[in-house]
């Protein structure tokens, strides 16, 4: 892939700091691209498995994380948890090859069509969503379902958005609001990314991290809002940022990409332990 980014907008006159934001951008799209597929991987080898030989209850072993998704008898819920989960499957493979500048300008049909499946997922996604949350009662805590549905919300809003603006074929508009959709449909992935590296990078700082602390409350809600308000100040610095602007816009989206990788790597570990079924680790 070229410089080109993958979040850069109509061609602008290059400098040494717009290269350097979209530099940026591209880095923060490779590791991306990484842990989206590792989580294609588990949704495969974990809810893809497990469907197929019937042995659902192993779902459970996200007690971990205070998940108890299985439940005996519940034929009907079961099987929409999981379409719910193995749907997430075309999200985390797909969503992330709408990004790319050199697959849209080659296979203009591929994204287009890609587009219309990604479309169709993730509205089923949160319908399904709503039903678990508030039909289901699948959701840990009354305060996550209320988080997952707000991010429903704003998945279908900025689905209706993304989809109206490439319909009148205002192309930059389009993106944008893609971009958006893209990032509040992989909240349940940010979650766990945000999680696990915040339990990493504070460990290695010495901290006392344990379940109950005030950042992972605040990620409940922070796993969508935050990569929302990134995208915004990176549209802004791309716009009308300057040099300092854009240098400091690159590096803070660089130090994030960073923390974002500890976390798809720890998350890595973690779900692979989940997958065999391994001791799992966690703080208290
Ligand atoms: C496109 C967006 C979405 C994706 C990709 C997605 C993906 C997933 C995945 C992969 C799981 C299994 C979690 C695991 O194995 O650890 C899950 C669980 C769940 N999802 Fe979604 N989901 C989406 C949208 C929603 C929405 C909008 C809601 C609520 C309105 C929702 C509610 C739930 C609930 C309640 C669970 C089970 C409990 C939990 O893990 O929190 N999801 N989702």
């Amino acid at each position: 892939m070229t410089t080109a980014a993958v979040t850069d907008g109509p061609a602008r006159r290059r400098t040494p700091a717009r290269s350097f934001l979209s530099g940026a951008g591209v880095f923060w799209f490779a590791v991306m691209l990484i842990g989206q597929w590792a989580f294609f991987y588990y949704i495969a080898a974990f809810y893809g498995v497990s469907t197929i030989s019937g042995d659902l209850e192993i779902w459970n072993r996200l007690a971990a994380l205070g998940r108890r998704p299985y439940v005996e008898g519940d034929a009907f819920g079961n099987a929409a948890y999981a379409s719910h989960a193995l749907a997430a499957g075309i999200i985390a493979f797909g969503g992330i090859l709408q990004l790319v500048p050199w697959i849209r300008a080659r296979f203009p049909t591929f994204h287009r069509w890609n587009g219309r499946l990604f479309l169709l997922t993730v509205t089923g996604l949160s319908l399904s969503g709503f039903y678990l949350v508030w039909i289901r009662g699948t959701s840990p805590s009354f305060i996550e379902g209320l988080s997952t549905s707000l991010n429903g919300v704003l998945i279908l809003t900025f689905a209706a958005l993304a989809l109206r603006q490439a319909v009148a074929r205002n192309i930059d508009s389009h993106r944008r609001w893609a971009m958006r959709l893209y990032l509040v449909s992989n909240a349940q992935w940010f979650l766990r990314v945000g999680l696990f590296a915040y339990f990493a990078i504070g460990k290695s700082v010495g901290a006392e991290i344990a379940f109950g602390d005030p950042f992972l409350k605040f990620w409940t809600w922070g796993c969508y809002l935050v990569p929302l308000a990134v995208l915004q100040i990176y549209f802004i610095a791309q716009d009308r940022g300057g040099v300092l602007g854009r240098a400091a816009v690159g590096l803070g989206l660089i130090a994030l990409t960073l923390a974002m990788g500890t976390g798809i790597v720890v998350f890595g570990i973690f779900s692979q332990a989940i997958i065999t079924g391994a001791p799992m680790g966690l703080p208290g």
